[in-house]
């Protein structure tokens, strides 16, 4: 694939350019990884020009970059890159404009990056098609939302499709771009230890949570009627649920990768009406503590009463042969106690204790993403003494943490990773269109069952754990969550 000279930012002055893409980008360059010639073309429709853009990005990077990763003369160096045109998705002439404003540029490698409300996904494809934006030497990221179900996926990609070819199409799961889920395949296929004990005989179930301690955030239109589990499970938690769960890919490339976790969100087993009451809990906050601080509930926030779910807990099976029986738990919600994202990997216990009176914990891997991302397999070793009654033995952490083994490198921003990929042209990291489609399916039918049971979420205090009920969902089966 070639290498991108332009990247053109379709939502520039938005929230996520100015928290995430500015900065992953200026990390990019501050590093050294992106060629002295590339440009960065910022899009959006508020009437910016040049230097209004650069001052904007400049106050982006000063907030959002921390001060021992940036200096004034790289920031320098780094807005020269940066112009804008402004540009409205509905008006065609528009994208003239922008072809304009590329001049020769326009034959060279481009990477397009949509970072706008999805309904603008359509007119912004056509319009580039229309400005010869589309050629062979342009490819597209698109930031999630990809839909809000399996039909409305599917009519955007195929807008999509009408225009970029899916090896040019490139949708962002910025999970994937964390360190530590990219560690996770390292972990499970650069190491043989795990994979002879990665099944349902070796394994007694694995639990994934992303929990968040903020709330709304002012995203009304957004998150309300979508939800933690259209936000959250459909995407960020699936992909890690497939990561986990696939076999191992032949290499490291984008067919092989995709294929295998492709299989795994086929197998899903679907939750439906019968299964849905075991299967799931949903919740949304009350007012309540967290951090110290009494927060409203979501329908004061919201102003008005809502049936939106702020959180979800699912128990999900893999209907194939490496995890027959194995459930895998997830859980994830707004206002909980704190910010931890943590894949476990519960082992099965030791078949027979040779330790008397003396209670064995089987075996965890801890996989943590946030808020700091290490790993962690969690063994028994025996308490240092002289104890009378034998050996004691306890639980101990096998730290396996980026931070300590690989001292002094600087924690990246996912998009880092994933805005480098787009601009090289390698689409290992991103989610190919069978995996989203497979992943809506899973989703409708268990929004269904919701509706067909006439199932709303229960209340939980911000700050605790989500509803009681999603404690019994996993007690029932003798399971606590890790928390
Ligand atoms: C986004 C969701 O995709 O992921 C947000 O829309 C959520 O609601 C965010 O807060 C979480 O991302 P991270 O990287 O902070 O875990």
């Amino acid at each position: 694939p070639s290498l991108a000279k332009t990247l053109i930012l379709f939502g520039a002055t938005g929230d996520l350019a100015r928290r995430m893409l500015l900065p992953s980008l200026y990390g990019l360059h501050a590093d050294g990884l992106i060629a002295p010639d590339f440009r960065i073309v910022g899009t959006a429709r508020s009437g910016e020009d040049d230097a209004s853009f650069r001052a904007m990005a400049e106050a982006a990077l000063e907030r959002h970059v921390l001060p021992e990763n940036r200096s004034a003369d790289s920031i320098a160096a780094f807005l020269d890159r940066l112009s804008y045109v402004e540009l409205d998705a509905s008006r065609p002439e528009s994208f003239g404009r922008l072809a304009d404003a590329l001049g020769p540029r326009a034959g060279d490698g481009i990477a397009i990056f949509l970072s706008t409300a999805p309904q603008l996904f359509e007119p912004t494809i056509a319009g580039l098609a229309a400005a010869g934006l589309a050629g062979d030497n342009v490819r597209i990221g698109l930031e999630k939302p990809l839909g809000f179900d399996l039909a409305s996926s599917r009519a955007i990609n195929d807008a999509v499709a009408a225009a970029f070819p899916e090896d040019r199409t490139f949708r962002i799961d910025h999970y994937l771009g964390k360190e530590t889920v990219q560690n996770l395949i390292a972990l499970r296929f650069a190491n043989s230890l795990f994979e002879p004990l990665w099944n349902a005989a070796g394994i007694d179930h694995v639990q994934i949570t992303v929990s968040e301690t903020v709330g709304l955030e002012g995203r009304v239109d957004f998150y309300d009627g979508t939800g933690a589990l259209r936000d959250m499970v459909q995407n960020h938690m699936l992909q890690l649920l497939a990561l986990v769960a696939m076999e191992a890919p032949a290499r490291f490339d984008a067919a092989a990768v995709r294929d295998e976790k492709v299989k795994v969100l086929k197998s899903l087993r679907p939750i439906d009406a019968a299964s849905i009451g075991s299967h799931s809990v949903i919740g949304q906050y009350r007012a309540g503590a967290v951090g110290g601080a009494i927060v409203p509930g979501y329908a004061d926030e919201l102003g008005r009463a809502s049936d939106t779910e702020t959180f979800v807990a699912l128990k999900a099976h893999i209907d194939n042969w490496r995890w027959k029986g194995v459930p895998f738990y997830l859980r994830t919600g707004k206002r909980l106690p704190a910010r931890q994202s943590e894949i476990i990997v519960q082992f099965r216990g030791v078949p027979h204790s040779i330790f008397e009176g003396r209670r064995l914990t089987a075996n965890k891997l801890v996989i943590r993403l946030q808020p700091d991302e290490n790993i962690r397999l969690l063994v028994m070793a025996k308490e240092p003494g002289l104890d009378r009654d034998g050996i004691l033995v306890r639980e101990v952490p096998l730290d396996i943490s980026v931070p300590n083994a690989f001292a002094g490198v600087r924690r990246r921003i996912a998009y880092e990773r994933l805005l480098l990929d787009l601009v090289e042209g390698d689409p290992t990291l991103f989610v190919r269109r069978d995996e989203v489609e497979a992943q809506w399916r899973w989703i409708d039918g268990i929004r269904a069952g919701w509706k067909a049971t006439g199932m709303i979420p229960g209340g939980y205090a911000a700050g605790t754990w989500g509803p009681t009920a999603a404690i019994a969902l996993t007690e029932r089966d003798g399971v606590s969550w890790h928390d």
